[in-house]
């Protein structure tokens, strides 16, 4: 991504001649509507049926690691309440749902034996969603490492990925007749960068050095289970990534290649072509060595992937800083700035770009053409408030109306994009947040868990039943 192929920042305009003339923008045929959430951040019940420790559960009770203390222990409940939870869905009319297998609730201490009440969670779920009418979309790792192997070297450990192998294939053995997509990891460039090197999600471990082997890991144990659960007889094979543009003045286009390396070619590359970008590898090296990368590593790494997930929240606006120390997530950053947002912002101070995720869409489909593309998490926080039984959440609406509209403009660009799902569908325990920032299309009143669907739930209904936008522009109506 050059710095100069992507919209400039604050201007997200060019998606707008088609909503504002109200012309109908209709998606196509079969085009994939759901939502997304993860298993840490909605189950809850995180001692019942055998399950083991995660990561999450321990990192969250590290004083100061997560907002007031909070964890996982109970979240959304949703492990008692996923019935309740999939006629939601259904009421929706979600055609797909996305949500992560919890590897410690299936190996509780990441090897050994299979936890056959852990993987009967799963099965009563997959048969709750088909009995509904949608597709179920599982993610294997959404970043709750079992501690058991985390004590052993977390993804620092190449023995973990092979342990990710046995356990995405035991999941594959029970699930295998009933799920046709299958996501190995989820982002994992936070996995690797948040989790080991700035410290700010779990593990909370701060060394470069060890980002870039868990980086390396998390890529190899994708290769092993890719080619286990291919063996095994999956149609389609997914990666969901966390990417993003990179935007930058024009007299930065060295920082905003080397960010892009680092947070996007880093993953995209290796799974999608077989080898590391170079200007990657220099980093990497110069960051403990390139030691942990054997011979035919990438081979493994390089397997056949149906579907690119997409995560995408906002570009990265970048400049060069003479002097500037390295960002903490970012290795190798040295003399870059990561500048603050100029425009909008959501409740995480995230700045809104819709232009971001069509220009991404495009650049993926132009430099990856061979890999299907699937939007697996975009959405937004807001400080919603429930008034009379109502939560009227019109900024959610216009940012999800607004990148639809970018996702349909790169689709009439020719970016083979297969479907959409809104993260998320429950409000939830967000990382670091903890229960601070809600991201849900339905409300979550975390003391009584009574669900209240927002009117962005009651809007993306509407899309989904029109396979499409009938209107002008959300502000426009
Ligand atoms: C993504 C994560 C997801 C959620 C959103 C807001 O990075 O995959 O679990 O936290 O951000």
């Amino acid at each position: 991504m050059s710095a100069t192929t992507t919209a400039s920042r604050g201007q997200d305009g060019d998606v707008e001649p088609d909503g504002r003339h109200g012309r109908r923008l209709a998606f196509p045929d079969g085009f994939v509507w759901g939502a997304a959430t993860a298993a840490y951040q909605i189950e809850g019940a995180a001692a019942e049926d055998g399950r083991g420790p995660s990561i999450w559960d321990c990192f969250s009770r590290v004083p100061g690691k997560v907002a007031d203390g909070h964890t996982g222990d109970v979240a959304c409940d949703h492990y008692h309440r996923y019935e309740e939870d999939v006629r939601l869905m259904a009421g929706l009319g979600l055609a797909a749902y996305r949500f992560s297998v919890a590897w410690p609730r299936v190996c509780p201490t990441g090897s050994g034996p299979v936890n056959a009440r852990g993987l009967d969670f799963y099965d009563r779920l997959t048969d709750e969603l088909l009995a509904h009418g949608i597709v179920p979309y599982p993610t294997l790792y959404h970043w709750d490492l079992p501690q058991a192997l985390e004590d052993a070297g977390g993804w620092t450990s190449r023995d973990v990925a092979y342990r990710f192998a046995d356990y995405a294939a035991a999941v594959h053995d029970r699930l295998g007749d009933r799920i046709r997509t299958w996501t190995t990891l989820n982002e994992p460039w936070v996995a690797a960068f948040l989790g080991y090197c700035s410290g700010v999600h779990a593990p909370g471990r701060e060394d470069p050095a060890a980002a870039f082997r868990a980086a390396h890991h998390l890529l190899l144990g994708h290769g092993l289970a890719a080619s286990a659960l291919r063996t095994a007889g999956a149609a389609e094979i997914a990666l969901t990534l966390n990417l993003a543009p990179v935007i930058g003045p024009d007299d930065a286009v060295a920082a905003v290649t080397r960010v892009d390396g680092l947070l996007n070619r880093q993953f995209l590359d290796p799974a999608l072509r077989g080898h590391y970008p170079r200007d990657v590898l220099d980093i990497a090296e110069r960051h403990g060595g390139l030691g942990h990368i054997r011979d035919g590593d990438l081979e493994i790494i390089h397997q056949p992937v149906e579907l690119l997930g997409i995560n995408y929240y906002n570009p990265s606006f970048v400049s060069s800083a003479p002097g500037e120390p390295a960002n903490p997530a970012f290795p190798g950053s040295e003399g870059i700035r990561f500048d603050p947002p100029a425009g909008p912002t959501t409740a995480m101070d995230w700045p809104i770009d819709p232009a971001g995720l069509e220009s991404l869409l495009l650049r993926l489909s132009r430099d990856y053409p061979e890999v299907g593309l699937l939007v697996t998490e975009n959405g937004a926080a807001f400080d919603d408030v429930v008034r009379d039984g109502r939560v009227a959440d019109a900024e959610r609406v216009g940012y999800l109306d607004a990148h639809l509209r970018a996702a349909h403009a790169a689709i009439s660009a020719g970016a083979d994009l297969r479907g959409y799902l809104v993260w998320s569908l429950l409000d939830n325990f967000e990382w670091a947040y903890g229960y601070h920032k809600r991201f849900g299309i339905v409300y979550v009143d975390f003391a009584t868990q009574r669900r209240i669907p927002k009117e962005s739930a009651l809007w993306y209904r509407e899309v989904i039943s029109r396979n499409g936008l009938s209107y002008g522009s959300q502000g426009d109506e």
